[in-house]
């Protein structure tokens, strides 16, 4: 009988640990692969680079002065994906992002979502069987609280979609924890990221969305190098003490540092399926981010009051006791740090990974 590879497997401490980690190359991606690489791990990144750079991945070998392990594959390619598990039998945890998130994009084209999102995480699964790998990380979202009824959000809440995107990280965890269900030795965090702001302080990684950004930092720091005129602050009626929507943002750093401790979770002891917020904790409106952003970086952010955005709820942050008892794990980084780190990236590469 073939051994499983996970936990069960006691390494020595010096042992390197080998993980797959999926759309490696996106924002949080880029971020997690250098702080798996700080830390020792053996990395090897599958992407298809559908929306994003391996230009990633090159800087990430130059902050860090090691290799990377590429294969630019889709995921859903079944052969491709068994070909990287047979060629690194090492391989013995997973990281999972690949996938698409635009909220606007899914209400669009929902086949197109169901299909790649969940149909990269089938073929996943089914290589990972194969290959009798029995521990992954997914790249969860704090979106399948649906419309937050109360805050802080704890894991045992309820769930559900208001879009085709967040039923796909819906579904997807569902997904998990019926596997881990039917296989007792399927290990699987999930983890569900709030706001993630920021980037690498080398200023040499960060996030780069293609056309105009939907989220609130990105769009920010485009209006700060003059790249966009002016941002549209959605809604100033809400009932918060500013008036604007309050959300839980998080340094893509520290987010990156949740999914180490989730995998020394994953690496302590079978665990079956665990569920985590990866958030600070703290609300922050979106004055208080506009506020914040002037005073960290000393650049003005014109912006006026717009409407509403459909969909949007009033308040989203979460509950951390439940990572920070678990992983021992705190999310660090202030408000204002983000902002810094989220514009230092911007202006050093106002296009982003293009040349
Ligand atoms: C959005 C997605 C969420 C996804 C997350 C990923 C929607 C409705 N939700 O979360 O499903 O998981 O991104 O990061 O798209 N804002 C402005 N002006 C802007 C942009 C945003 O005022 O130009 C406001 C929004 O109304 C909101 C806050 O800023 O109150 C944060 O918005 P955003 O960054 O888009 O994140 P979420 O909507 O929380």
């Amino acid at each position: 009988m073939q051994q499983n590879k996970n936990n069960n497997t006691p390494k020595t401490q010096n042992s390197i640990r080998t993980v797959l980690v999926t759309g490696g190359a996106g924002y949080i991606g880029s971020h997690t692969v250098l702080e798996l690489l700080n830390a020792n791990y053996n990395v090897i990144v599958v992407d298809n680079l559908s929306n994003s750079s391996k230009e990633s991945i090159n800087r990430v070998e130059q902050i860090t002065d090691k290799k990377i392990t590429f294969y630019n594959e889709n995921v859903a390619n079944q052969n491709a994906l068994d070909n990287i598990f047979a060629s690194h039998p090492q391989i013995d945890n997973v990281i999972h992002f690949a996938g698409y998130k635009a909220v606007g994009e899914s209400v669009a084209k929902p086949f197109m979502y169901y299909q790649n999102n969940i149909g990269t995480t089938l073929s996943l699964i089914a290589s990972m069987k194969k290959h009798n790998v029995k521990n992954i990380v997914f790249s969860s979202s704090a979106t399948v609280y649906g419309l937050p009824t109360a805050c802080p959000l704890t894991e045992d809440m309820s769930t559900s979609a208001l879009n085709p995107y967040g039923n796909t990280k819906k579904i997807i965890e569902e997904i998990f924890i019926d596997e881990a269900t039917a296989d007792s030795t399927f290990n699987v965090a999930l983890l569900r990221y709030f706001n993630p702001v920021g980037a690498h302080h080398s200023g040499l990684i960060g996030e780069d969305p293609r056309g105009i950004p939907n989220n609130l930092m990105p769009f920010v720091t485009k209006v700060a190098v003059g790249k966009l005129e002016r941002l549209n602050v959605f809604g100033n009626d809400y009932d918060t003490p500013d008036g604007t929507a309050i959300r839980d943002y998080i340094h893509v750093v520290d987010l990156a540092l949740g999914h180490l401790s989730a995998l020394e979770k994953l690496y302590s002891g079978n665990c079956g399926v665990v569920t985590y917020n990866i958030g600070t904790g703290k609300g922050s409106s979106v004055m208080d981010v506009i506020n914040a952003f002037i005073k960290a970086t000393g650049v003005d952010v014109p912006y006026i009051f717009a409407p509403r955005r459909a969909g949007d709820a009033p308040v989203c942050y979460a509950s951390v006791q439940k990572a920070k008892k678990e992983l021992n794990y705190t999310a660090a980084r202030t408000l204002q740090q983000m902002c810094l780190d989220h514009y230092i990236w911007q202006k050093n590469n106002p296009n982003g990974y293009e040349e």
